[in-house]
């Protein structure tokens, strides 16, 4: 039971059909057709705030080609450092939450085959390109709000600039089970917003919530700041893939857009957490 996805109406496992290979089915008769590029969208439409939730498909193209071109390699380094850190090596279950166009979890992929792999995020834009990646990882489209896993069903967990909820993750973690959350630092893009805003105020990230819950308890933080170098293209795709786009002028995304470099820092805190629950 712990490797079958839970339905969103009745949180019985679901389970593939052998005679419709295409189809996933609960006990209770609710049953959820797998996409053309491989993935389950199990999130119901009286679930959804909005026709298309998530980042949009521009955003997430944006996103996956900036990330193609290594800007935030040290980070997805430190990532995959990380998840190999664990006890159990390569060999555990890695819950990617908010996992976009699954660049993370391609990069987890490429260090070993053996990982079992699971990745949701609650856009089906960033979801379909993560299937097209083909990397033999379990794929829905879901919140990370009401996760469709089994309680202790994961060793690790891993949110990348994402929302999280600190209980939904402590329940579908293993116990000891560990989150590798990833934030921005306070000058993370700061070449970037000087160009937005007249005064930048730091990101706060995700992490007060955690911190403040004690399901979950800190047990490293590693820090990454380099300055990085933007050439060309990958910048208006910088600018597309962070909520600063929707705060940026016309006329400050066409000087970004005309605009051969841009220097700035990446800064990036990694902060490990275990879970406490037994
Ligand atoms: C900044 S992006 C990070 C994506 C990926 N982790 C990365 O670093 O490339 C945030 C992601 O969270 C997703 N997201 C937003 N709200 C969500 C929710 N409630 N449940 C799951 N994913 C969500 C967005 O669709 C988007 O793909
Ligand atoms: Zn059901």
């Amino acid at each position: 039971m712990r490797d079958h996805f839970k339905c969103p109406n009745c949180a019985q496992p679901l389970e593939r059909l052998s005679d419709q290979p295409q189809t996933f089915r609960c006990s209770n008769n609710h049953s959820f057709d797998i996409a053309r590029e491989g993935y389950l969208n199990l999130l119901l439409a009286q679930h959804k705030r909005s026709r298309n939730p998530g980042d949009s498909d521009e955003m997430i193209r944006s996103r996956q080609r900036f990330l193609e071109a290594g800007y935030y390699r040290p980070l997805s380094e430190a990532v995959v450092a990380a998840v190999a850190d664990s006890a159990k090596g390569f060999d555990q279950t890695v819950l990617d939450l908010g996992c976009g166009e699954g660049h993370y979890l391609q990069q987890l992929r490429e260090a070993s085959a053996e990982l079992g792999l699971i990745g949701m995020d609650i856009s089906k834009f960033a979801v379909r390109l993560a299937a097209k990646r083909k990397l033999n990882a379990r794929l829905a489209v879901d919140s990370v709000f009401s996760i469709p896993l089994f309680d202790n069903s994961v060793d690790t967990a891993v949110s990348v600039f994402s929302p999280i909820s600190v209980e939904e993750t402590a329940r579908v973690l293993k116990p000891g089970g560990k989150l590798i959350m990833v934030g921005p630092g306070e000058e993370h893009l700061s070449g970037l917003t000087a160009l937005i805003y007249e005064h930048t105020v730091p990101h706060r990230g995700n992490y007060e919530g955690l911190d403040a819950a004690n399901q979950l308890s800190l047990l490293q933080q590693v820090e990454i700041k380099q300055s990085i170098t933007v050439s060309g293209c990958d910048i208006l795709d910088l600018l597309k893939m962070t909520p600063y786009y929707w705060h940026s002028r016309p006329e400050q995304q066409q000087l970004l857009a005309q605009l051969d470099k841009l220097e700035t820092p990446i800064h990036f805190y990694l902060k490990l957490y275990q879970n406490q629950s037994s």
